[in-house]
Parts: C-alpha cells; structure tokens; sequence
C-alpha cells in the first residue's frame, strides 16, 4: 500500500460545507491561549513481563533510588553479555491497551454517566502517550513525519501508529554506535531503580526492554475526554510519596552540556520532547544523567516538568507549550470531522511531513485495520 501524499475522496458524511481535508501545522495559528487540559487521573496500569506478556497488575513497577551525588555509572557496561533486546519488528499497535480495557471493561463503563448519548467507554479517544507526545510536538519538527490510523468503534475514536517508509530506513540503517547508545538509557535506569520498596539497584544483572509498567490515565483536552496509556520508568518510595500519577519519576540521559550553544539547543529541542512526554500523563518530574561520550555519567538533575516553561524564557524564538496543545486539540477536532463512518473496518490514515499539512486517506477492509476481531467481539459487537 503507498502512502503518497495524494488526497482521498472526502469521507461520505463530511462532505458538507465545513469540511476541510488538510490542517495546518503552522506553529503563529495555535498561539492562542492555554486550552483545558484537566489535571490526569490514573484510572488503572498494567504490566508487560519479560517475554512481554500482558498482566493486569502494576508486578513490573520499580522504585526510584537517590543517585550519590558523584555517580560512578558506565552506561556501556552490559551492552554485550547482559542485554535482552525487545522485538521491533513485532507491531503491538494498541493491543495491550485494548487488553487492559477489556479486562476493565466494567470499571470504565460504570464511570459513564447515566443519561448520556457518549460513546459506550465514556471517553471520546484512546491511544497511546507516545502517540500524543508526537502529536504535540508536530509543530516543531522539522526532521520526522508521522502516519497515524484512526477508527471510530462505539463512538470512541482510536487511534494508532503506522510506521513511515523513512522511519523504517532509519531503523535498518541504524549504526552499530547508534545502537548502543538506544542501549544506554535503559542502563541509566537500572542503575537507579529497584525492584521492591527496601532493595537496592542491581547494575550486575540483565536490561531486559521487553519489561514495562505502564500507567492508563484519563483526562480531557478541550472537549477531547482522553484515556491512554504511557510506561513509566519509576515511582518514588518515599512514605510521604503522593498518589499516581505525581509519584512518578522519568528518568533520561542527555549528552554533557559543555558550551552555551549545547546549552540552548538542549533548551530547544530536547526540553521540548521530554517535556510533552510526561506533561501528558501528569508525570512531574525528571530524573536527568548527563553522560560524556564514552557513556560515563557525569552527573544528574533533577527537571521539574512545571518548570521547563520558565527555564526556557530565556531562548529566543522557543518552543511555546500552548502551542502544542492547542495543535492537539485541533488535530482531534479535525480527526472528529473526518471520521464519521463507526466502523472496525474503516481507517482513516492522517500523513503528516515537515513543512507540510496533514492529509488524509480512506481504506476498508485493508491491512491498515487495527482493532482485532477478540476486541472487538469483546466489546460486544
Ligand atoms: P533516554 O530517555 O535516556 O534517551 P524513555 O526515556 O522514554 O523511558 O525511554 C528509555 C530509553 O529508550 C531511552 O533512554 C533510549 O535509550 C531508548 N529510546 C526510547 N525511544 C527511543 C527512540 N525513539 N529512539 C532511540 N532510542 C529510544
Ligand atoms: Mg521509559
Ligand atoms: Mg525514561
């Protein structure tokens, strides 16, 4: 199937005058004020093991560690006789969320208020964090397009990544340096979590990717009421730790910042990302090790997400959080007007590449389907 930036036929029922069939990404368009974004409530986690198996339990959770304040972590130690890679080439889409919904089915629907035309879950998107945080930041991006397929099932619109032919030739070409250093963030994390309350790290044992605790959380982005699911790295043990989400702790590495020019591009592209990552599941704060280039960390941080805004100030021509919600919004908004047809077998397939509008197509009964038939008979189709 291509995915050339040709546009489809208008859906059937959106073809009356308000329909449009590309939305900007012009960054001066959603420089509008802060829209509604309700503080997130977990509804629910779950776990996926070391042979990813899906559990309905938070078994995988990990408990946050105080670095000492002069770390000795090698970040390359492993990388060769202790490292269990997780299968990328096996497409998840949103399985293991629809698993968690169907094993939660009754929770979800009792939240739904009583008298309500809503959709039958009580939420109007679903989808995962990561999908959301590319979503933010796509007015911005001047390097990565994105594919995003989107069903509307019982009035709740899904959504879901597709992989770019680019995206897929990045993967391939990937050099045995770069690979490592995918390896090096996952290590960061094991030296600072443990598996239980009263444990300490253990940097002698194997970095498995296929392990995860993921949170699932609700809350509403204008009038977009949200349930997705994001893995989070760790969770503060302390006694006097707040409920999840704000227990939360993501843990990232970043190259040393040696110069002012490491430090405004820092400032510029990677608070931006680590910013929208866990301002959406009401994570917040970071964990940060800096790491020289032969993968030693030379120290950490500690980023509280309420204050990336003013921490950026001081940049001329930034990245302004706003701006990326409200692009959100609209995207959904968007989403909403063109997908009209409430059906497991339509997906409509939004394009987006840089300097570019995001478009659209339509397909029935393709290999783009994304909702399976055990989910969907679960819903009680
Ligand atoms: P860093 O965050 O330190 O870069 P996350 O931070 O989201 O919990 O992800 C854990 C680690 O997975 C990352 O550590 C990085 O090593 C790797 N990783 C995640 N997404 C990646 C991506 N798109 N490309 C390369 N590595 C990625
Ligand atoms: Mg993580
Ligand atoms: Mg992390």
């Amino acid at each position: 199937p291509s995915h050339s930036p040709h546009r489809a036929d208008p859906a059937p029922l959106s073809s009356s005058a308000s329909s449009c069939r590309a939305l900007s990404t012009r960054r001066q368009l959603y420089e509008k004020p802060f829209p509604v974004y309700k503080q997130p409530v977990e509804v629910g986690s779950f776990s996926l093991d070391s042979e990813r198996r899906f559990f309905n339990d938070a078994r995988q959770i990990r408990y946050f560690v105080e670095p000492p304040s002069r770390p000795d972590f090698n970040l390359r130690d492993g990388y060769k006789d202790r490292f269990v890679k997780r299968d990328d080439s096996i497409k998840e889409k949103l399985d293991h969320i629809l698993r968690w919904i169907l094993a939660n089915k009754s929770k979800l629907e009792s939240r739904v208020a009583a008298a309500s035309s809503s959709p039958a879950l009580g939420v109007d998107v679903v989808t995962w964090r990561g999908h959301l945080t590319k979503l933010l930041t796509t007015p911005y991006e001047t390097r990565e397009g994105w594919l995003l397929a989107a069903t509307l099932f019982r009035g709740t619109l899904y959504l879901s990544e597709v992989e770019t032919e680019a995206s897929r030739r990045d993967t391939e070409n990937r050099t045995e340096r770069h690979q490592e250093m995918m390896y090096w963030g996952y290590k960061f994390e094991q030296y600072l979590c443990a598996e239980d309350m009263k444990a300490s790290p253990d940097p002698g044992g194997v970095v498995n990717t296929n392990e995860a605790f993921c949170t699932v959380v609700q809350t509403k982005l204008a009038d977009h009421k949200l349930l997705f699911s994001g893995e989070v790295d760790c969770r503060d043990r302390g006694t006097k730790s707040p409920a999840a989400p704000a227990c939360y702790i993501e843990l990232k590495t970043s190259a040393e910042i040696c110069t002012p020019k490491q430090r405004s591009n820092f400032h510029r592209f990677k608070l931006l990302k680590w910013w929208a990552q866990s301002f959406l599941p009401g994570v917040p704060r970071i964990v940060a090790g800096f790491r020289d280039p032969d993968g030693l960390v030379v120290g950490t941080e500690t980023i509280h997400i309420s204050q990336i805004s003013h921490l950026i100030k001081n940049e001329y021509n930034c990245w302004k959080p706003t701006v990326c919600m409200n692009f959100c919004s609209e995207f959904l908004s968007f989403v909403r007007t063109v997908v009209r047809e409430d059906s497991p077998r339509v997906v409509h397939l939004f394009s987006w590449d840089p300097h570019q509008d995001v478009t659209y197509t339509v397909h029935r009964d393709s290999s783009y389907c994304f909702l399976p038939p055990w989910y969907v008979e679960g819903m009680g189709s």
